[in-house]
């Protein structure tokens, strides 16, 4: 029998968990588990490449492994990156063998970058940034993964991970890494509900994206807010409107996803109830995300020590890479005559 394949995909510590990354990502991790054993990382060591707030990043990457069980991840497939050194030893190999220029023509740290920039004085634009892609390589190929699910945003530094392979194994003369292989899936595009030209993100702030675990309240307020147009359009759909259709089909209410396309062909659609459509299918969507999460929180320290089981158990993987490449790399191991 052969073994599963193996899927890994990592998430950062940081900003908003939002819809648009509900729907990017964690949706698809979730249905993921079913066919393929799946590790899931929280990397806090990428959430220092950018300015952030040392007291607040260990609430984050708690605050992100409750949400994630609570969205359906099995707490046995995911890891916390600090919580496994070798990352960090695996990430030093790789620099090694990777060309400056090559993180330089990395499309993601020209934009960063300049959102450090825009930042203010005092912010820097580290090397840790600059390396970042390095130890995204280090984070998929210290478990051998045969699938990352990654957005296009990605595209890129998995192409580099796979370079990176492809170089140690011509190096050593062995095929000892997997070359991943990225995994798209069809997503729903979900935009902004205060300025539907631009994509649903954290950083736009707070109007723009809808929290995954906010309150039906909250859900409710935010979408009769959400901008649509003020009907004149020539019987086109303004992003706004198409943006309400796409969040209700993503919600999973297709019926009346349907059935709403009718009246907006008809020229009988109305606003209000499309958007009381939207925010009751969001609202019952995420209700068994609220229900789980209240659980987990009323016994915190159950999941955080489930979680570090599960971390530790994953590190052993980490652990058996690295010592096999530090001696193909010419390094000692601590237990090695
Ligand atoms: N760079 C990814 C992002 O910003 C996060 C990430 C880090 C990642 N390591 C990874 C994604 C390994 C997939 C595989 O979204």
């Amino acid at each position: 029998m052969t073994s599963p394949k193996r899927v890994l995909s990592c998430i950062q510590p940081t900003g908003n968990l939002h819809l648009g990354r509900y729907f990017g990502a964690i949706q698809n991790w979730v249905g993921l588990q079913e066919k393929y054993e799946c590790l899931y990382g929280i990397v806090d060591l990428h959430a220092m490449t950018m300015p952030y707030d040392p007291k607040k990043l260990t609430a984050a990457t708690w605050e992100l492994a409750f949400n994630l069980v609570a969205c359906g991840l099995k707490p046995e497939n995911i890891f916390i990156q600090s919580l496994i050194p070798e990352h960090i030893e695996l990430s030093w190999i790789f620099n090694c063998m990777t060309g400056f220029g090559e993180l330089g023509k990395m499309t993601q740290f020209k934009d960063k970058s300049r959102q450090v920039q825009e930042k203010g004085s005092d912010a820097q634009i580290t090397s840790g940034l600059y390396t970042y892609p390095v130890l995204q390589a280090a984070d998929i190929l210290i478990y051998r993964a045969d699938y990352v699910p990654v957005g296009k945003d990605q595209e890129q530094h998995l192409e580099l991970t796979r370079n990176i392979a492809g170089r140690f194994n011509h190096r050593t003369g062995k095929p000892y890494f997997v070359l991943p292989e990225p995994l798209f899936t069809e997503i729903p595009k979900v935009m902004s509900t205060a300025d539907p030209t631009r994509k649903m993100s954290a950083s736009l702030g707070e109007k723009h994206n809808i929290n995954l675990f906010a309150s039906p309240e909250k859900i409710v307020k935010q979408i009769r807010s959400a901008v649509t147009d003020t009907g004149d359009t020539n019987g086109l759909m303004s992003p706004g409107v198409e943006n309400l259709f796409s969040l209700l089909k993503a919600a999973g209410a297709e019926d009346d996803h349907a059935a709403f396309m009718q009246h907006f062909e008809n020229g009988t659609l109305r606003y209000g109830d499309l958007k009381q459509a939207v925010s009751e299918a969001i609202v019952s969507m995420t209700e068994p995300f609220r229900d789980r999460k209240a659980e987990i929180l009323a016994d915190k320290k159950a999941m955080k020590a489930q979680i570090r089981s599960s971390t530790q158990r994953i590190r052993s993987l980490a652990q058996e890479t690295v010592r096999e490449v530090k001696e193909m790399m010419g390094l000692l191991n601590v237990r090695q005559a």
